[in-house]
C-alpha cells in the first residue's frame, strides 16, 4: 500500500500557511489490511480510519458516484484497485487535489500547483457537481484566500450556477450548510463568501431574503456586506458577524436563523440587532422610559455582555454605512452610560426596606427610571 498526504495540508503548506489537520490517503489497501494494522474504522460504511497513535484520518482511495439527492445519497466505492488519480479527480478543486508521497514528492495530475500560483479556484472535473455543498465550499475558499488574490475560474462559476439552478442546494442539511457559513463568516473577508454565492445565484436559493436586498443600486445588500467586512476588520466573534449579516432582514431574521439552525447565541443577537439597532444608532435621543425598556429587554443586569455584543454589531453597521468618524462610537458609549446608571440603583437598600416580589420589582423600576431621567438630562 502507498500512503499520501492529501488535500488542505498539501495546499496550505505550498501557500506557506499553517496546517491544522492532515488528511492521509491510502492506495492499494483493503479494509481488512487496515484493521490488521490497528487502524480503527470511523463508521461501518465509510472507508475512513483513525491512526492508532496519531489519531489522524486515513481514507482508502475511492471513487464516488451519486445515487440520490442530498448527502445521504452517496455510494462510496473503495477498493485496492482505485488509483491515486481516480481518487483525486473526484475532489472539488485542483488546489485541493494534490498529494504528497512519503518522500515529500508532489503528485499533481490535475495541475493544482499551476492554479495555486495563478491564484485560481478551479474545479477538477464534472464530478464537482456530485456534492452541492461544494458551491458553499468554493465561496468559503474564495473568502479565505481573497487576501492572496484568489478568484473563482469562470467555468467553475458557471458550473456552480448550474448546480444552483438545479435546486440541489435545497437538499443540503442545515448542519452542513451552517458549518460552511460559520467558517466563512470567520474568515478575514467574509463578504467575499456572500459575493461569490450571489455571483453564482446560490444566494437566491440559500437566503433569498438577503439576495433581494441587492435589487437597488447602493442597496441594503451592499451595506450589509460593508458591515460584515467591518466586523471582520475589527475581529468580532461569530455571533456579531451573523447579526451583521442578517441585520437588514426584518421579519425574515427568525426564518433565516431557523433555516440554518444557527446556534442560540447567534439567533438571539441577530433578532435583537434586527429589532433594536435603530434605538442604538439614535441612543442619545431616547427618553428614559425607552432606555429602560431597552435595558430590561437585554436583561443587562444579569447579562452585561449581551449589550456589549449588541453595541458592537450596531457599531459595525454604522461603520459599514460610513456613518462614523474616527475610532469611537458615541452612541455605544451613551448606552453603556445608561446601563451603568440603571445598574447603580441599590437593590439592597430596597430589600432592606422590606420590599419583596412584585413590590420590589416596581420599586426597582421606578428607581431605575429616575436614574435614567437624571442621566438623560445630564448627557
Ligand atoms: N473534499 C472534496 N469535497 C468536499 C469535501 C472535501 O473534494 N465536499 C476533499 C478536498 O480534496 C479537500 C479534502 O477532501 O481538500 C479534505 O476536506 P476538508 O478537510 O473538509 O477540507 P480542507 O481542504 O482540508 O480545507 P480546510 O482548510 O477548510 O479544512
Amino acid at each position: 500500500m502507498q500512503i499520501y498526504k492529501v488535500g488542505g495540508a498539501v495546499r496550505d503548506r505550498l501557500l506557506g500557511r499553517a496546517v491544522s489537520d492532515i488528511d492521509w490517503l491510502v492506495v492499494g489497501a483493503t479494509v481488512e489490511q487496515m484493521q490488521a494494522q490497528g487502524y480503527r474504522p470511523v463508521g461501518a460504511d465509510f472507508p475512513v480510519f483513525i491512526h492508532p497513535k496519531s489519531g489522524e484520518e486515513y481514507a482508502l482511495a475511492r471513487t464516488e458516484r451519486k445515487s440520490g439527492r442530498g448527502y445521504g445519497g452517496f455510494v462510496f466505492h473503495a477498493s485496492p484497485e482505485v488509483t491515486l488519480e481516480q481518487d483525486l479527480i473526484r475532489r472539488d478543486l485542483t488546489i485541493n487535489a494534490m498529494a504528497e508521497d512519503e518522500h515529500g514528492n508532489l503528485c499533481d495530475p490535475y495541475h493544482g500547483k499551476v492554479d495555486l500560483d495563478k491564484r485560481i479556484l478551479r474545479h477538477v472535473s464534472p464530478a464537482f457537481a456530485e456534492d452541492p455543498l461544494r458551491v458553499l465550499r468554493v465561496a468559503r475558499f474564495a473568502a479565505r484566500y481573497a487576501p492572496l488574490g484568489f478568484t473563482v475560474a469562470a467555468d467553475t462559476l458557471e458550473l456552480m450556477r448550474q448546480i444552483s439552478a438545479s435546486g440541489e442546494l435545497q437538499a443540503l442539511t442545515a448542519e452542513r450548510s451552517w458549518k460552511e457559513i460559520e467558517r466563512a463568516l470567520m474568515e478575514d473577508q467574509p463578504q467575499v463568501f456572500i459575493q461569490v454565492l450571489r455571483a453564482c445565484d446560490a444566494l437566491k436559493q440559500l437566503m433569498p431574503e438577503l439576495d433581494a436586498l441587492f435589487a437597488a443600486p447602493l442597496s441594503e445588500g451592499e451595506h450589509t456586506l460593508a458591515a460584515l467586512q467591518q466586523a471582520a476588520l475589527h475581529g468580532q466573534p461569530l455571533h456579531v458577524r451573523w447579526a451583521c449579516l442578517t441585520q437588514a432582514l426584518g421579519q425574515a431574521i427568525k426564518a433565516v436563523n431557523q433555516r440554518f439552525k444557527a446556534p442560540r447565541e447567534c439567533q438571539e443577537l441577530a433578532l435583537l440587532v434586527g429589532e433594536m439597532q435603530g434605538h442604538c444608532q439614535r441612543a442619545p435621543e431616547l427618553d428614559a422610559p425607552t432606555l429602560l425598556e431597552l435595558l430590561q429587554k437585554f436583561d443587562v443586569y444579569r447579562r452585561p455582555q449581551r449589550l456589549e455584543d449588541f453595541i458592537a454589531a450596531c457599531e459595525m453597521v454604522a461603520r459599514g454605512r460610513q456613518a462614523l468618524e474616527g475610532d469611537g462610537y458615541p452612541q455605544g458609549d451613551y448606552l453603556r452610560g445608561a446601563a451603568a446608571a440603571a445598574k447603580a440603583v441599590d437593590v439592597k437598600s430596597l430589600v432592606d426596606k422590606g420590599l419583596t416580589g412584585q413590590a420590589l420589582g416596581e420599586a426597582l423600576k421606578t428607581e431605575r427610571l429616575n436614574a435614567l431621567q437624571a442621566y438623560t438630562q445630564a448627557n
